[in-house]
């Protein structure tokens, strides 16, 4: 099984467990980490550690970075074969909310980049996946990037995150924030990335976001034909060190830029 299929293979087979879940959240456990609004539930444990043994049988060399736990440190060699993964995006949507805004992202990457890429909207049953050179699909159709090209129009998630991001975003990002068509924030970066790849969004903004957050997402925009860098347009790496991110179709890329102080 190659990784692309791996990855299908993999969302296919639990988006039932998520979208169950989800639909009664009466008994479910949910603890935090950092602060009461960083939270964890039974789903996110159990998404992981099911990618893990799948991995380990399957690629029992592989590297992987994922969110929760011992899991969540860069992989000592950059550039060599890891897998990537967020087993919920979102979470905080997940616990509360009526509307199922969560995903699950796996990538595959080599050579510091994504080579492979999937996630898993289980709420609408949707699966986007790409791989590097042959382009991204929805449900199996190939999907683009919107062609809007005005920025005063674009339709823009502004990622606001945790309080600790709050400030830099909003003065950094005060100018685009004025000036773009229509604001959102999803609280789930993959959610977000996943609309811009089937261009249903124009752009995304985030200040600090993790490896596992945009690993997926970004192979699925650039495949779809959009761009993703850094906040001043440096080249964008998995495992790099930086934090900021910018998401567009492209055609937005330079205008939404200069909307970003530096
Ligand atoms: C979070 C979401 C959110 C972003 C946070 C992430 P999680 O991921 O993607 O949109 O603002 O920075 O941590 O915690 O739901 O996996
Ligand atoms: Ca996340
Ligand atoms: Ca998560």
């Amino acid at each position: 099984m190659n990784e692309l299929d791996f990855i299908q293979a993999f969302l296919q087979e639990n988006a039932a467990y998520a979208r169950e879940k989800f639909s009664d959240r009466s008994g479910l456990t949910v603890t935090t980490k950092t602060d009461a609004t960083d939270m964890l539930t039974e789903v996110d444990l159990t998404l992981q550690k099911r990618a893990v043994d799948a991995i380990r049988e399957q690629f029992p060399n592989d590297a992987i970075l994922a969110e929760e736990g011992e899991y969540s440190t860069l992989p000592a060699d950059p550039h060599g074969r890891c897998w990537v993964m967020d087993p919920i995006d979102g979470t905080s949507n997940f616990v509360r909310g009526r509307f199922p805004l969560f995903g699950i992202s796996l990538a595959f990457a080599e050579g510091g980049r994504a080579q492979a890429g999937g996630v898993g909207l289980p709420g609408n049953e949707d699966i986007f996946l790409a791989q590097r050179g042959q382009g991204a699909t929805l449900n199996g159709h190939r999907i683009t990037v919107s062609e809007t090209r005005d920025t005063g129009l674009a339709r823009v998630d502004v990622d606001f995150s945790t309080r600790g991001d709050r400030q830099a975003m909003l003065t950094r990002a005060a100018p685009l924030i004025s000036g773009i068509g229509q604001v959102r924030c999803h609280g789930s970066a993959v959610v977000a990335l996943c609309e811009v790849a089937a261009g249903d969004a124009d752009g995304y903004v985030h200040m600090t976001l993790n490896p596992w957050d945009y690993a997926a997402g970004q192979l699925l925009v650039e495949e779809a034909g959009g761009q993703a860098t850094r906040l001043q347009g440096e080249p964008l790496g998995i495992f790099d060190g930086g934090k900021g991110v910018l998401v567009t179709n492209g055609a937005l890329h330079a205008g939404l830029m200069n909307l970003i102080q530096a």
